[in-house]
């Protein structure tokens, strides 16, 4: 499982920052892998309202942290936690730049229409400080939330506020923000902690692992967590592959190949499904092994990757047995 927290003040060590960094800190400890994304340090351009995402599915912006990094580790992410201080009785500003980008994700969802494979368990936890104590205090960073969740395909899980915090450090003396952490822990990390991981490898992890890994993944996903690996290095994921399984309304966008190590975030898997000719040298040797005799579809040929989805159909059809 992977947590990936969103970081939105500019203060370093302060309330938010305190808050953010003890919850992934004790969700590492859960046995999740975590990151923290600094917002206000990462340099992300704003969203130019261009409208080319809905046409294309992709930002038009191809060169900063966001469309370099960000879109692809909220797509590989099980929880985000979008952590920000009231500002103005909204998002700071150095988070919002980063949620408004995520318009592109927005159109592939809701344009586009294809459906990220995690999509039915991603989970979102909001959690915010103010320093006053009014009624509406958290309303416009709830609205932001709720719709960025939704942007990201995460169901709002759980949200943690509290009222009168200024100072730098002021969390800590808050009564309960440890216990508050343990109960987000619970409802949030445990659940998608337990799960089973299978990592689908094959020669190049760029077609026929990663198309399985999302089929798997859209069809066991409330107990099994899927992911892909490849032995040799390669740029990108194999694009007639991508644009077959965004037919069956199945989302690859912004996903690339990854070594058996960045599988999981380095978190070891419960079984490998190794599809074509094995590694050379077996990543796992001490996890469970599957072999899938499944060749290669012809580079481009539509027919061949269509008979492979088929393929992968069946196959899936026996694993369903075993897993069971
Ligand atoms: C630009 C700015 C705007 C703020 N706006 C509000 C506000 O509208 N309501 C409020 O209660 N506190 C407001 N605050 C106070 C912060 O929310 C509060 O100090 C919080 O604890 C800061 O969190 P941090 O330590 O994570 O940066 C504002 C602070 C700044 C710097």
């Amino acid at each position: 499982m992977f947590v990936l927290g969103l970081q939105g003040s500019p203060r370093k060590g302060g309330n938010t920052d305190t808050f953010l960094s003890a919850f992934l800190d004790r969700a590492a400890g859960a046995g999740a892998a975590v990151k923290n994304i600094q917002a206000a340090k990462a340099g992300i351009v704003p969203c130019r309202g261009c409208g080319y995402c809905e046409k294309k599915g992709t930002c038009v912006i191809t060169d900063d942290p966001m469309a370099m990094e960000i879109y692809g580790l909220i797509r590989r992410a099980d929880l985000v936690v979008a952590a920000s201080p009231v500002y103005f009785y909204g998002i700071s500003a150095q988070l919002k730049v980063l949620i408004d980008r995520c318009q592109t994700l927005w159109s592939r969802k809701y344009v586009l229409k294809v459906k990220d494979p995690l999509a039915s368990e991603r989970k979102g936890l909001l959690f915010s400080v103010a320093a006053s104590r009014g009624r509406q205090l958290f309303d416009g960073i709830h609205l932001t939330a709720k719709y960025f969740f939704d942007a990201i395909d995460a169901r709002m899980e759980h949200a943690i506020t509290y009222r009168g915090i200024e100072a730098k450090g002021a969390i800590r003396k808050r009564e309960n923000w440890t216990a508050d952490i343990e109960t987000a822990i619970e409802k949030t990390v445990i659940p998608l902690v337990e799960r089973t991981r299978i990592l689908f490898v094959s020669p190049r992890g760029a077609c026929r692992a990663p198309m399985a890994a999302a089929m798997a993944q859209q069809r066991f996903s409330d107990h099994i967590r899927t992911d892909f690996a490849g032995m040799e290095k390669t740029a990108a994921l194999d694009e007639a592959m991508v644009r077959c399984v965004q037919e069956t309304g199945l989302d690859l966008g912004y996903r690339r190949p990854q070594s058996p190590e960045e599988a999981f975030f380095g978190l070891a898997p419960d079984l490998v499904v190794v599809i074509g000719d094995g590694p050379e040298e077996d990543p796992h040797p001490d996890v469970e092994n599957l072999h899938w005799s499944l060749p290669a579809p012809l580079p481009n040929d539509d027919q061949s990757i269509k008979a492979l989805h088929l393929q992968i159909h069946a196959n899936l059809d026996q694993l369903t047995k075993r897993i069971r």
